[in-house]
Formats: structure tokens, C-alpha cells, sequence
């Protein structure tokens, strides 16, 4: 069984973002297996796809605030980078050999929750109005962070 199972109360409403979230959720869920599994190569693999796909969201989410002028773009973005910083630590102690899935994992479940029911959820009015009008913002910006426009 997963061990985070999405819940709709974790959707924004903007399909492609709650698209970059499900798929953080994957990642926690594929950590927590290699984790069960005691495979160490498995979860340095995870933890690395999980600091790139979340450093490229959160790029991703930057960008839409700036786009659609959100005032507290600024703020997120600190809230952002404090965040990686925090899970790129916890990577290196996983190098060093010390067992932080399990924290990693109840850590990160708590800090999403609360950044996307809160921080991410507050700027969304603004990035509705901004995918209204650009449309052509949205094809562009998948295509330059994701690359395969997912
Ligand atoms: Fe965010
Ligand atoms: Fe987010």
C-alpha cells in the first residue's frame, strides 16, 4: 500500500500543477518502497529524481507568479529555496550512509500538505487570471522546464 495516498483536498484547482504535486507524492511513495526494500542504490536514485523534479516545480511556480504578478511572489520563493536547501541535506546524509527516509518522508508529507493548502493555494485567483490570458505562456513554460511538455 502507498504511503501517501493522494487526497482531492491536496488539489489547487490548476490542473497542471496539481499534476507536478501527484507526481512529488509518487516520488515519496516510490522512496518509501526502496526504503521497505533496504535498497540504498534505489533510494539515492529517488531522493536525486525527487530534489530535480521538485527544484524544476518550484522553478515552474515561480515563473507563473512572476507572470501573473502575484505580490507575494518573493516570499514563496524564500519559502522555496529554504526548502531545498533542507531536503538537499538530507540528501548528503543519505550519502554519508545514515538511514533519513523515514524522516525525510513524514517531513515532506507534512511540509507539502501545508505549502500547498496554503502558500500554493493563496496565489492561484492570480495564476488563473494569468493562464486566461496567455495562453500560449503555458505551452511554452512546460516545454522549457519539463521538456517532454509533461
Ligand atoms: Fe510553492
Ligand atoms: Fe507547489
Amino acid at each position: 500500500m502507498s504511503y501517501w495516498v493522494w487526497d482531492s483536498a491536496l488539489e489547487i484547482g490548476i490542473d497542471v500543477i496539481d499534476g507536478q504535486h501527484r507526481r512529488i507524492v509518487d516520488y515519496i511513495n516510490d522512496l518509501h518502497e526502496a526504503h521497505s526494500n533496504h535498497d540504498h542504490d534505489q533510494v539515492t536514485q529517488i531522493l536525486m529524481g525527487l530534489v530535480d523534479y521538485t527544484v524544476t516545480h518550484f522553478a515552474f511556480e515561480e515563473d507563473l507568479m512572476t507572470q501573473a504578478g502575484y505580490p507575494l511572489s518573493d516570499s514563496h520563493k524564500k519559502v522555496h529555496e529554504s526548502f531545498i536547501a533542507h531536503i538537499k541535506n538530507y540528501k548528503k546524509e543519505h550519502e554519508k550512509g545514515r538511514d533519513i527516509a523515514r524522516k525525510l518522508m513524514s517531513e515532506l508529507q507534512i511540509w507539502l500538505t501545508n505549502h500547498i493548502k496554503n502558500e500554493d493555494r493563496h496565489y492561484v485567483p492570480y495564476a488563473n487570471e494569468v493562464l486566461g490570458r496567455k495562453k500560449s505562456w503555458l505551452k511554452k513554460a512546460l516545454g522549457g522546464f519539463f521538456g517532454s511538455g509533461k
